[in-house]
């Protein structure tokens, strides 16, 4: 698995495929509170035939150095010091909810690099329900982090992605959520998010119920150049719950907005 310094910590992150040209179009994937590059499997191994996919770990998930942070603002600086350290110059960035929030908030920073931006399970203002901050601050937040996980998904979605999901939920620590979701919950760009201005590829569950889709549609209406997407039978983690629709939607942007495929 790959390291790459930022600031003096180590940052792993992984990359389909290993050898790449930094100037061609990377797809960088943001997971969400106390994720890790494992919720980007089925777009790491599918999506490299239109650009070098790379999921990056969040300071304190996954195997990068700790400690997390506790503000969106923190996090995004460590994204976009992380893609300016591997040298990217095309970027697209996607995020899931709290990766969400990072990316709007790059985005609006108006990086050179950044070409394009996918919004999953998203929203201007994440809001976290206070059953669940203050669940995590309880015993050992075990309660708090089992009902996270049974909120990630659909509820029609079962084995094997529900029992693996409430069991990485169960292996994460309850404070480095905590710190994740204060993050979302302080996140609040409900005004400014019409100035972004890059190709927006927004995407939801219509199950979803930690960002339901009128979150999704607000962004649509608000992002002049976005497109939205509503997928059937699928909640927040949408890119693990229905990989296949998620896949070819994603490819069909790029191919139609970022007018190449590798190294283009
Ligand atoms: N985009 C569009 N509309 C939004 C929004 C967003 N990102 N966030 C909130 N709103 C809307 C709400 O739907 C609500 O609309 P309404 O008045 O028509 O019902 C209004 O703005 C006010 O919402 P909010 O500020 O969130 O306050 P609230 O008191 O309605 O709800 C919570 C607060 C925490 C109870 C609510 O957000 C919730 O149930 N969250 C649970 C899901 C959760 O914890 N998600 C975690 C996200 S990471």
């Amino acid at each position: 698995m790959p390291f790459v310094q930022v600031r003096g910590k180590k940052i792993a992150y992984a990359v389909n495929p290993e050898a790449y040209d930094p100037s061609s179009l990377a797809l960088v994937f943001v997971h969400g509170s106390g994720g890790d590059r494992e919720d980007w499997r089925d777009q790491l191994t599918s999506l490299s035939a239109v650009a070098t996919a790379l999921a990056i770990e969040l300071p304190g998930h996954g195997k990068s150095d700790g400690p997390g942070e506790s503000s969106v603002g923190a996090y995004a600086a460590w994204v976009a010091d992380f893609i300016e350290a591997l040298g990217l110059s095309r970027v697209m960035l996607v995020g899931c909810s709290l990766g969400s929030a990072i990316t709007q908030w790059i985005a609006l920073m108006g990086k050179p690099w950044l070409k394009a931006i996918g919004l999953v399970g998203a929203g201007a203002r994440l809001r976290v329900h206070p059953s669940f901050l203050d669940g995590l601050k309880k015993d050992d937040g075990a309660g708090a982090l089992s009902l996270l996980a049974d909120f990630c998904l659909s509820p029609r979605t079962g084995a094997p992605l529900r029992p693996l999901v409430d069991q990485k939920m169960r292996a994460v620590s309850a404070d480095l959520v905590y710190g994740d979701l204060k993050a979302c919950d302080e996140f609040d760009v409900m005004e400014r998010v019409r100035e972004i201005a890059v190709p927006t590829w927004i995407i939801v569950g219509k199950d979803d119920r930690l960002t339901p889709p009128k979150y999704a549609e607000f962004l649509h209406r608000e992002i002049k150049d976005s497109a939205l997407h509503v997928v059937e039978h699928a909640g927040h983690l949408v890119s693990l719950e229905a990989p296949a629709r998620f896949n070819s939607l994603l490819t069909e942007f790029i191919q139609q907005r970022l007018q190449c495929a590798k190294g283009g």
